[in-house]
């Protein structure tokens, strides 16, 4: 199967797919989410604005992937639905969809997307267009992950979707997510442990089953609202950004570009998307 992953960060539906199925195009226009694309996978990928994008830009493909910005639909970005400007990209892509009438569509988005004004848009343009459309959320903690990351997800065809098998749990432990070493830079200064004291959501390993809240791109910038602290050996730190990669299913070989500074390593993986929940949804596009 060909694939087009729009908005493609640093590739989780790439890691998904686990090449299973060729990506013929990866969107995104933020520059150091492409290095870091580039530096891990080998699809065609370009640096695109997809608000900007004609159709006749984008290579055949029966899957379409899209994980829009989810800002216009977060109370922190004010919830401006489809009066943010950041929802242009996705309103040009519904007409894109209308236009290209891809055989099987995907989105992920924030919980806050279910019942938008965009949501209703997307359904209007999939019923118009004769898919066979199904929703849910989903947490990679419903599978055993240590993260919690619950996120909506549809999947489009215009084939029949194939039934969902069951969800499986498999415990996984936190500690085996973490740095074996961990840069003592990551270790939160006091006066920032003063200032929010109870307000930071510290995850205790000695706790029988460690989890951690959501990360969003604001992790470490935003003491508060942005993903957990841990508290190890004592001290409090942050996680280090290939840690959250490594809970949000990436492969062991994953890797940053070389000069991306921590501060950009910490946004483009709270970005991004749980690779075990995507490919728990890819399970119901129909083959064959
Ligand atoms: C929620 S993140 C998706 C991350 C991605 N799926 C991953 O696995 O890392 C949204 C992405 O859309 C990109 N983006 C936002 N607006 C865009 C636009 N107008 N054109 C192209 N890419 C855009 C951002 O740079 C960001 O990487």
């Amino acid at each position: 199967m060909k694939v087009v992953e729009w908005f493609a960060g640093i590739g989780g539906l790439s890691a998904a797919l686990d090449g299973q199925a060729e990506v013929v195009c990866a969107i995104d226009h933020d520059e150091s989410a492409h290095l870091t694309y580039r530096a891990n996978w080998p699809h065609p990928a370009r640096r695109w604005n997809v608000a900007h994008l004609r159709a006749r830009q984008v290579p055949a493909a029966e899957l379409w992937w899209a994980s829009p910005p989810c800002q216009p639909y977060t109370v922190r970005g004010e919830r401006r639905d489809l009066d943010d400007p950041r929802a242009a990209s996705l309103i040009r892509l519904l007409a894109l969809i209308a236009e290209v009438r891809p055989r099987h569509f995907a989105l992920e988005n924030v919980p806050g997307f279910e019942g938008s004004r965009a949501h209703l848009a997307l359904r209007e343009v999939l019923d118009r267009h004769g898919y066979h459309v199904r929703e849910r959320s989903l947490c990679p903690a419903e599978l055993g992950w240590p993260n919690k990351r619950p996120r909506f997800y549809l999947l489009a065809s215009l084939d029949p979707l194939a039934p969902q098998p069951p969800l499986v749990r498999v415990p996984r432990p936190l500690a085996a997510f973490l740095d074996p070493l961990p840069d003592p830079a990551l270790c939160v200064p006091a006066d920032l442990l003063a200032r929010y004291g109870d307000a930071l959501p510290v995850t205790d390993l000695l706790h029988p089953e460690p989890q951690v809240y959501c990360f969003t791109g604001a992790y470490g910038t935003s003491p508060v609202y942005a993903g957990s602290y841990l508290r190890e050996r004592g001290a409090i730190r942050w996680f280090s950004p290939e840690e959250v990669v490594r809970m949000l299913g990436f492969p062991e070989r994953f890797r940053f570009a070389e000069g991306t500074d921590r501060r950009r390593r910490w946004r483009l993986a709270g970005n991004s998307l749980s690779v075990p929940a995507v490919a728990e949804i890819l399970t119901g596009i129909p083959v064959g």
